[in-house]
């Protein structure tokens, strides 16, 4: 599979579980605290396997993107953090909502930037032969990715 359609794939699938907690009751604490650990699970991967094959493989070949890699690595340590708490976090403590609400501002904001601003430069730059095979490359690191937000390089840099 195309790499960049793997990556907007998994942005739609944290999307919709966005917006499930967005429809979830006030004091619907286990179904919170169920799509809060599917979150941390989903951009714990996520955020691995951009990490570490995506974001190189891309300012390698389009050096331009440099900045735009850069303050995607800022914006996922911030994100990676986030979760971490939300993971030791009780759905019923008054910060739980407030929590999440700032970290779906901040992986929209993230997304944005990555689908608008300089994906489709990475698209032209590798072209298909070569995103497909980088696509591969990513199913395949994803078994192997943490469950933990700060095993991700970006968490510690
Ligand atoms: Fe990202
Ligand atoms: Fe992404």
């Amino acid at each position: 599979m195309d790499a960049i359609v793997l990556l907007k794939e998994d942005h739609q699938t944290v999307e919709k579980l966005f917006k499930e907690f967005g429809q979830a009751g006030d004091r619907a604490y286990k179904t919170k605290r169920k799509i809060a650990d599917k979150v941390i699970e989903e951009l714990t991967v996520h955020t691995w396997i951009e990490e570490k094959i995506f974001y190189p493989a891309a300012r390698a070949a389009v050096p331009a993107t440099t900045d735009h890699v850069l303050e995607s690595v800022e914006e996922h340590h911030v994100v990676l953090w986030m979760l971490s708490e939300l993971a030791g976090l009780d759905p019923e403590d008054e910060r739980f909502d407030a929590k999440m609400t700032v970290l779906m501002e901040n992986v929209r904001h993230h997304v944005e930037e990555e689908e608008k601003e300089w994906f489709p430069q990475v698209r032209s730059a590798l072209g298909r032969n070569r995103l497909g095979e980088l696509g591969g490359q990513l199913a395949a690191a994803k078994p192997d990715a943490p469950h933990d937000p700060l095993r991700v390089p970006s968490a510690h840099e």
